[in-house]
């Protein structure tokens, strides 16, 4: 029997691509691939991949783990609307912390060789960056809280129970098979969402907030390190592009490609100014080339965009909290004629 591979959040952008990875590269295992659907689309995930329609808070979880014994485990699944995340507090820590728990526990019961789980920059907070492994934590919204607890919480079944794990703190990472429909995040698809649907390109405050982009084709390998690798363990590693764009200037790369694209400037939200990680443990532990500039990585996301099925805009129907709730997330922004 093959050894077998769980990866939650498998029909989202890393876990779909970590799996179609993991199938082209490291056949000798059986990727079993979990996701409730939630914010991922059953068409990403390969036919290969032993898919289970599943919500990772469940207890059916432990079945998952006493059937499939998985050697590794890849913990993607999350909501990571960052700056929604005030507005729907108990669905992020259920989602995104008590999710996490459970998994946790199936891994020290089922003896687990390795957890993999994807953190945030969200962690950092503020910050001073370039952000550093090294720099103490301090996240300013819920989504960064929940990841930074679980990130304690890994580290302590770490020392407890002898669970094994490496923490990745990704950085907005973007490409094929990124979900484009979601109103709260993931900027470039966004647009690019916003451009096929005649909209204009929004941008909260003025577009000089500064994010590093980082290609998922590049990620890939990486993670496959943080799974494998002896230098990674237990380790905490950032995993983003080393070039840094203003929200603008990423704007402009995309409007190029795309052949088109006005702005609207939006309110200013409560967020990070400055977010971009410091690369050389990544590069050091787990053969990181950033080798992708944001140019050739949207060229391809677009080629990919153009073909999708037009799907309905996902906008949450009630927020469990209203108050200071921003007026572009009370309603879409109107097509270019319209205004
Ligand atoms: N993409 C980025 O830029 C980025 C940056 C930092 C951190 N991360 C983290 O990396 C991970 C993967 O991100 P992604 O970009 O692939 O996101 P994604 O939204 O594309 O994928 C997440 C998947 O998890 C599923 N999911 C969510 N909650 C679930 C639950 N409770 N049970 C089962 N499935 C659930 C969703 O349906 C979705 O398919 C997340 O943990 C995210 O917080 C991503």
């Amino acid at each position: 029997m093959k050894k077998s591979i769980v990866i939650t959040g498998v029909a989202g952008l890393i876990g779909s691509r970590m799996a179609d990875w993991i199938l082209e590269n490291q056949p000798e295992y059986q990727v079993v691939g979990i996701d409730n659907l939630s914010g991922g689309f059953r068409e990403n995930v390969d036919e290969r991949v032993h898919f289970i329609e599943l919500d990772c808070a469940s207890e059916k979880m432990r079945e998952v783990f006493t059937e499939f014994q998985p050697t590794y485990v890849y913990h993607f699944a999350a909501y990571a609307a960052e700056g929604l995340s005030p507005f729907i507090r108990k669905y992020n820590y259920q989602n995104n912390l008590i999710a996490t728990a459970n998994i946790i526990n199936e891994c020290i019961r089922h003896s687990v060789d390795r957890l993999v789980f994807t953190s945030s920059m969200a962690v950092y907070g503020t910050g001073n960056p370039p952000f550093d492994e090294s720099d103490q934590p301090a996240p300013i919204d819920p989504y960064g809280i929940a990841k930074y607890a679980c990130e304690l919480d890994i580290q302590v079944a770490g020392e407890q129970h002898g669970l094994d794990w490496c923490i990745i703190r990704p950085h907005n990472v973007y490409g094929i098979k990124q979900n484009i429909w979601d109103t709260y995040r993931n900027v470039l698809g966004i647009w690019m969402y916003q451009y096929l649907n005649d909209q204009p390109l929004t941008i909260f405050g003025d577009g000089s907030q500064k994010r590093a982009f980082s290609f998922i084709d590049d990620c890939l390998s990486p993670l496959w390190e943080a799974a494998v690798g002896e230098t990674s363990n237990r380790q905490i590693i950032n995993l983003g592009s080393a070039i840094e764009y203003s929200i603008l200037e990423a704007s402009e790369i995309l409007t190029e490609v795309m052949g088109g694209g006005d702005v609207l400037f939006q309110e200013q939200r409560h967020e990070v100014k400055n977010a971009h990680p410091t690369w050389t443990k990544s590069v050091r532990l787990l053969g990181f080339n950033d080798r992708t500039d944001l140019r050739k990585g949207l060229i391809s996301m677009w080629a990919w965009a153009q073909k999708q099925p037009s799907r309905e805009r996902f906008m949450w129907s009630e927020y469990e909290l209203d108050k200071g709730i921003y007026d572009f997330w009370k309603k879409p922004a109107m097509p270019i004629e319209d205004q």
